[in-house]
This record gives structure tokens, sequence and C-alpha cells, in this order.
């Protein structure tokens, strides 16, 4: 009788392992320190977002920021939201902080996948995660690389995502009772370096004898997927409202406001805008009247619409009407602003704005 499949993988894991700031070595016992709790639900957040390389220097910059659960309690909304820029879907890091004050006010996170699930933010998946890779506990985590391997390995042809029942059924057979936190994430190890969508590296998997997908002869044609529905083109304007001050970085001052808390990009700090939305096409107007340049255009994707965002300069002495601060041309990057009027500013910067 062979080793069973999660005898194989962790084997491998033990070899293999990624080295990540959030992670513990293979087979390493969990530290009873309620920043290892704190340390993955991060890791695990930031990784629904973005990729392990991205996710690096944010993580770091999160735990210098706030080192602990209780730290990131006390954090201004503001502040996390500008520290979370660029990671996009700003609705968690409002989620993020909603969470850590949930956790420091109960004295700690939960153990059990089930209270982990009823935390903001935490959907099926980090909920299975946190439970495996924080406290030891046997749950089925599936993410996108999970799907993928076990698609494979069973050769599950059903295309996504109808195919989630019976691949989260088959990866509950292969789950082990034991080493938890280091099966999840030897198969998300797996999925990123070995079983990878385009041209898997069978020969180095530890799992090639028992794939069925590799047996049928086109393991890389799995999962199937059903076509994707076309997602709508929308256009919107975002405004460039400049004035000269020779006291501040850059020689000038650009209006910036905090959209508001609900809605796309809700809470995050950006250029004023004609009011578009993934609905709607924008109005076109101005907040100030006056002669408008035209810069040029950004594009922008959402889950949901792209986005053409027309860069407009104008200039004024004024306060803009509403909400609004004035924030120097030259450290415009600091500023916090949510990647899609990050890119706008680069733009207007550039052109001479
Ligand atoms: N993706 C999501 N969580 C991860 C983890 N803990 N390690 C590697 N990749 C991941």
């Amino acid at each position: 009788m062979g080793a069973s499949i999660s005898d194989k993988l962790l084997a491998w894991y033990d070899r293999h392992a990624r080295d990540l700031p959030w992670r513990l070595p293979p087979g390493a016992p969990r530290p009873d320190d309620p920043d290892f709790p704190y340390r993955v639900w991060l890791s695990e957040i930031m990784l629904q977002q973005t990729t392990v390389a991205a996710a690096k220097p944010y993580f770091a910059r999160f735990i210098a920021t706030w080192p602990s659960i209780a730290a990131l309690a006390e954090a201004d909304e503001a502040a996390v939201m500008a520290a979370w820029a660029g990671l996009g879907y700003y609705s968690r890091a409002r989620n993020l902080l909603r969470c850590a004050r949930e956790v420091a006010a109960r004295g700690g996170f939960p153990r059990s996948e089930a209270e982990l699930r009823r935390l903001p933010g935490l959907g099926p998946y980090t909920a299975a995660a946190i439970a495996a890779i924080a406290f030891g506990a046997r749950a089925v985590v599936v993410d996108a690389n999970v799907e993928r391997v076990v698609a494979r390995l069973f050769a599950i042809t059903v295309p996504l995502p109808a195919a989630r029942p019976q691949i989260r059924a088959a990866a509950e057979t292969i789950t082990p009772a034991g080493r938890a936190g280091d099966f999840a994430q030897a198969m998300m190890d797996l999925g990123s370096q070995v079983c990878t969508p385009r041209a898997p590296r069978c020969p180095l998997c530890p799992l090639v004898e028992a794939c069925a997908a590799r047996a049928a002869g086109d393991p890389e044609a799995l999962p199937q997927r059903a076509p994707k529905r076309a997602v709508p083109e929308r256009r919107g304007t975002a405004f460039w409202i400049a004035r000269a001050n020779p006291a501040v970085a850059g020689g000038a001052e650009v209006w910036l406001v905090t959209r508001p808390p609900r809605g796309m990009l809700g809470g995050m700090r950006a250029l004023p805008d004609d009011g578009w939305s993934a609905r709607a096409d924008g109005t076109g107007r101005a907040p100030i009247a006056g002669p408008r340049r035209a810069l040029g255009a950004v594009r922008h994707g959402f889950t949901h619409a792209r986005l053409t965002l027309a860069v407009e300069a104008l200039e004024t002495s004024a306060d803009p009407p509403g909400e609004g601060a004035w924030w120097p041309v030259g450290t415009i990057e600091e500023a916090g602003l949510a990647s899609l009027f990050l890119k706008a500013a680069r733009l207007a910067r550039a052109a001479g704005a």
C-alpha cells in the first residue's frame, strides 16, 4: 500500500515549502501567541486580493505600523485605508478594521471555522484557512490554486463555477486530520509552483502518479470554465484642480476629496470626478467652472465594469465646493490615493499639469 496523497504532499512540502513572512516552517509547532493568528488573518485577507509577491511589502508595512490586533483595532480608518491603497477592493480594508476591533474587544480570534466565519470580511475560504493555519483545525481550504489541483487530480470536467461543490467534496476526501495548516499551504504551494494554470510541471509533482488528468493526457485543459459574461464599459472624468503655492513640495497643490463611505472605492482618498459608477457613465460635469484642459485618460478594471477615466486640469485659487483638502503636488504619491486616481495623478503630472 503506497503513501496517501496527503502523506506525499506533506513530504514534498517539508522540502519545498515557500518561506513567507507570515508562515511557520513546515512541521513547526504553532506558537501560543496571539500575534500568530493576527499575522495569519492579515496575510489571508491580503492574499484574497493580490499575489504573494505583491502582498509582501503591504504585510511588512502593516506589521511595522500595527504589530498586534490591539494596535490595529485602535488605528484610524483613514490611515488603514491609505496603507491599503493599491491593493484595491477597499471594502476589504474597512472590514479589516471592523474585524480587528471586534476581535480585540472579544480578547482574541475565535478558533473554530464556524465562529471565524461570523467575523467581518471572512468568507468560507478565509475562515477555513485561518482555522487550519492559525489553529490547526481540520478544515477544507479551497482557493483558486487548490481548485485547480483538485480538478486535475480527480479529473473533474464540469466547468467552474458549477464544479465547486464536487471539487470541495473531493478536497474533503484528501484532507488529513493532522498538520492542517501545512496541508492547506502545501496545496496552495503545489498549485502556484507546480500545478500551474499553463504548462504544469508534472514531472516535479509529488502527486503525479495519482493524477487522473495526467493519466488522461491533458492536465492543462482543467479546470474548465464557463464563458465569462462581458463586463460593461464605463466612462468618467477626474479633475486635477490645482493652485500655485511656492511654499509646498512641487510648487503647487491639488484638491483631493474622500469618497463617500458606500459605493465604489468608498472611503478612499481620490481626485474629484463626475460621478461615474459601475452602473452609469459620468455626467462630464466639473465641480468648478472655468477652462478645462484635457490631459488624456487612464483605464481601470473593476470586478463589475471597466472604466475609461478622462483626466482634465482646471486652475483655481478658491476652494472648490464641498469637503476636500489641498495636497502638495510633490508628495502626491504619499496621499494614499486609490490606484485608479494614482494613475490619473501620474498622468496629470507627466502632462505637466
Ligand atoms: N494564498 C493564500 N493564502 C496563502 C498562504 N498562506 N500561503 C501561500 N499562498 C497563499
